[in-house]
Formats: C-alpha cells, structure tokens, sequence
C-alpha cells in the first residue's frame, strides 16, 4: 500500500529497542518495573465517577454530544479559571473542551500553521509539539532547554530570520519531561515577545494542579495581554486522575478558540456527554482530591530523588509536574543506560532524548507507580552497581 508521506516522514520511534526488551522480559515471566508513563495511578475520585455513572443512566446522553460541548461545561471551566487563577473567561468564545489536551495540541497546528511557516518547539518537550508542526505542514524550529536556564526558553537568541517565517511558540510549564517551573514574569515576557513577532502562543498546562511543598503553579492566562496572542490548553486527565476518560480544554484568545472550533467541528462529533457531565462534578465539586494526590506524589518524589542521589545520580526535586528529570551517569547516554536499568535489575526509565537532542544526557521517571511498585522499584536501583562499570 502507498502511504502518505506525511505519515512516512514521522520521525522514528526511538524506543523500539526497549519496548521490545520490555516485552520479551514480560512474555519470560519477569517482573519489569516501569517509571515510564504519566498515567495517575490513583482511581478517579468517586464523586465524579458516581457522577459519570449516573449520567450514563440518562438516555439523552446515548446521542451523538454537541462538537462545542455542553453550554454547562464551558461555564464550569470559566468558574474554574475564576476560582483557581482569578481569570475571566467569556464561557461562549474563550472556552472549548477537548476530548483530551493532545487532541487540541494536535489539531492546532492545523488552525495556524501554512506549509512553509515554522513553529518555536522547545527541546526537549513532550512530542506532539513538534509532530503536530510537522503534520499541518510546518517546520518546527527547536529552542533548547537547558538547565543553565532553569529550562526555560531563550527567545533572544533565536535568529532573525528565523522569526521572520515564525508562526507559533509551543510552550509547557509546569514542564514534561524535566519538571521545571515558570513563573508570570516568564510569561509576561513571553506576551511581550508574541505581540513584537505576530506570533500565536500555545502554551500547555495539564500540570498546574500538580504542585509540592505549597507551591502553586501560575496560569499564562495570568499575564498580561495573554489573551491577545495566545490559548492555553489545560486537562483534567492529571488534576483529577481521568486519563482514560479524555476530556481537556482550551482557553483564550476567541479567534483561536473559534478557529479551532470550526476545525473541530469537521473532524469529531464531541466529548461523549455522560463524561462532560463528569468533568463538570468534577471542576466543580469538592477539591480536596487534589492536595490528597499531591501528598502521595509528593513522598514518592521525596523517595525517588533521594534513592537517585544516593546512587550517583543528580535529581532536583520537582517543584510542580510529575517527572523527576534525572542526569544519566558518565559513560552512558541516556538509552544506554535506560537499556542498562532494563537489563541489570528490570526497571523502566524513559531515556531523556526521545524528548529531543537536548534531553539526552536525562532520564525522565514518572511518580505515578503505586507506593509497593516504587519501593520495590527503587530497592532494586539502590542494589544496581552499573554506575561503577566506568
Ligand atoms: C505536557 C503534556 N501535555 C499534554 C498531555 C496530554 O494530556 P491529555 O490526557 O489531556 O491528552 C500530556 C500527557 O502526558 C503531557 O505530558
């Protein structure tokens, strides 16, 4: 068959060798201990389930959901953002629910970029960024992320001409894969830079609820101008532990959002209803879920970076997100020594250059491993000699 050449120029995937490997040591019988996924381990709270079951009883909610969603939903994510960032948010044009952030990540590139335009993509990022770009046609341009810079983008060095053709600027924070934090003066500076360019800025937040020691995440929203020149993409799937029910959002700027829309409504029939009904018990019920899940994830962080350091490792705790980004020991790069973890003591780490050049050198290890898992996990870590090898 003859495929596309959109699809036949992906880049390749990085992590066949250790999937591979995974499953071979499955099929064999042995354990493997994976800190590869952000995948809440945590059962949704009941309250939102008994919500969504209760939904699922009402006959209106078998039909095909509105593209837009439900008028309910977007008010509750307006009330939200009011609550939580003191932000107002015209519920009818500033707000569009999201069968899951990705699907909007993904499709709005389609709704800016023109073949030919580039696309700012910091690197090392979570992936859709980049594909995304390269889907609707783009070139992304990589800005890298390094700690020297707290991991934030340097707008200033990127060149001239590079920003005559840009388009776009991706941007994460509370940051996948490396943890890292932005606060408003970050995001400020980031509107300044978007209304000099006419450049759109899609920034994307599903771990702002996700946050330790009192910290609490900052919204782009928040900064001034924010909305002339940008959306942000939020999620429940991380604050409420839904991944599997997929549902997310995208605020701001109503020419994006309406654009966005309009792309949408040609290519899905919505969220189905009995989970916007979910989603909106759950944005708008109790919110003690969230500091619970928070403590759990933030002992197991306080566990991983401790056993990371003591066996050579260097890990900075996380102040938000739920990776820790780890630097890979001398003598390795970072699938050498995931592949390394594999093979001595049977232990999953995501090696940090599936996230982009920059990310090589890192390890990423996700916090949402049940306690038992991560205990034994790290117990195997703290018996590993491999960082001796060299
Ligand atoms: C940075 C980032 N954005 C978006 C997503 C997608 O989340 P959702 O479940 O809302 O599609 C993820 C998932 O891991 C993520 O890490």
């Amino acid at each position: 068959m003859r495929i596309a050449r959109r699809i036949e120029n992906l880049p390749p995937y990085l992590f066949v060798e250790i999937t591979r490997k995974i499953a071979e040591k499955r099929a064999k019988g042995e354990e493997v201990i994976s800190f590869a996924i952000g995948d809440p381990d945590i059962p949704t709270p009941r309250h939102i389930i008994d919500k969504l079951c209760q939904a699922a009883q009402d006959p209106a909610n078998h039909r095909y959901p509105e593209s837009e969603g439900l008028s309910a939903l977007h008010r509750a994510i307006a009330e939200w953002y009011k609550k939580r960032f003191g932000i107002s948010l015209d519920a009818d044009t500033e707000v569009l629910p999201l069968i899951g952030s990705k699907e909007g990540l993904a499709h709005v590139a389609w709704c800016i970029i023109d073949s030919g335009d580039i696309a700012l993509v910091p690197d090392p990022a979570y992936p859709v960024y980049g594909i995304s770009t390269i889907l609707a046609g783009g070139t992304p341009h990589y800005i890298p992320l390094v700690e020297e810079n707290d991991f934030l983008p340097d707008l200033n060095t990127i060149p001239a001409n590079v920003m005559e053709q840009a388009k776009m600027l991706w941007i994460n924070y509370p940051n996948n894969p490396t943890g890292a934090v932005a606060d408003i003066d970050f995001f400020n500076r980031v509107v300044r830079f978007a209304q000099q360019h006419d450049i759109t800025v899609c920034h994307d937040g599903p771990y702002s609820e996700v946050a330790f020691d009192g910290y609490q995440p900052v919204s782009f929203m928040q900064a001034e101008g924010a909305k002339e020149v940008g959306v942000e993409f939020h999620s429940l799937s991380k604050s409420y532990n839904m991944t599997g029910w997929r549902i997310g959002m995208a605020v701001g700027n109503a020419v994006a959002i309406n654009t966005l829309k309009t792309l949408k409504s040609n290519l899905d029939s919505g969220i189905p209803q009995a989970i916007q009904y979910a989603a909106i018990e759950a944005l708008t019920g109790p919110q003690d879920c969230i500091q619970k899940h928070n403590t759990i994830y933030q002992k197991r962080r306080d566990l991983v970076v401790d056993m990371l350091n003591n066996i050579g490792l260097v890990a900075k705790p996380p102040k938000a997100s739920l990776y820790v980004w780890a630097k890979v020991p001398k003598g390795y790069n970072s699938v050498e020594f995931a592949n390394a973890l594999l093979d001595d003591v049977g232990v999953v780490v995501t090696p940090g250059v599936g996230y982009g050049k920059n990310g090589e050198g890192y390890v990423r290890l996700s916090l949402t491993i049940p306690d038992a898992a991560l205990v034994k996990g790290l117990s195997r870590l703290a018996g590993w000699r491999g960082v001796k090898r060299y």
